[in-house]
């Protein structure tokens, strides 16, 4: 099977959308709204424009079965996140995604620290990034755990 982490285009705005409208997607994030289109495309051109932000989908013999994005928080320091394609998940697929992922970032950018936040009720989402590395820095704020990784 081929695994790549390919940059995301204004073209994967509906797959994108429908990813994020997901309630479990909604349900783990930060503000959990369903967001509209109009809203998400240009929040997507925002994202394509900056470079505080690296936006991936991850195709699996050439068929997206998620995305991860990097977003700067200081020097060397970026927040991931990941998200699978509702009929991609439960099937152990996240490990491979974020790795994918995290290639792909680290090579096109200088990054010391990347940090996670996890829903504390979410189960897989905390033993995808444990899996991978990441361990805790602080208690849960509003819900969340901070969850870090060196990366160089
Ligand atoms: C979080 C997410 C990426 C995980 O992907 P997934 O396909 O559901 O999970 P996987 O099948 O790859 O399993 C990952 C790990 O979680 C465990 N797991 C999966 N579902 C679980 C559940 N409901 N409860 C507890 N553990 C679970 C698996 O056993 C596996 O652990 P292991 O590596 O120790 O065996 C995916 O569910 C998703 O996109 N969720 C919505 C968005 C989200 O929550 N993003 C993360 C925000 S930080």
């Amino acid at each position: 099977m081929t695994v790549l982490a390919r940059a995301a285009t204004e073209a994967d705005a509906g797959l994108l959308l429908d990813w994020r409208n997901d309630p479990r997607t909604r349900q783990a994030s930060r503000s959990t709204g369903v967001i509209a289109l109009d809203e998400h495309s240009a929040w997507l051109r925002g994202v394509l424009a900056s470079t505080e932000r690296a936006l991936y989908v991850v195709e699996f013999d050439g068929v997206p079965v998620g995305t991860v994005r990097f977003d700067r928080e200081e020097e060397g320091v970026w927040e991931v996140s990941i998200t699978l394609a509702p009929e991609s998940r439960g099937r152990g697929l996240s490990g491979s995604v974020l790795a994918a992922g995290e290639r792909a970032f680290t090579a096109g950018h200088r990054a010391r620290v990347v940090v996670a936040a996890v829903h504390q009720d979410n189960a897989a989402s905390a033993a995808l990034f444990d899996r991978a590395g990441y361990t805790e820095t602080a208690p849960a704020v509003d819900g969340f755990r901070k969850l870090r990784k060196t990366v160089a």
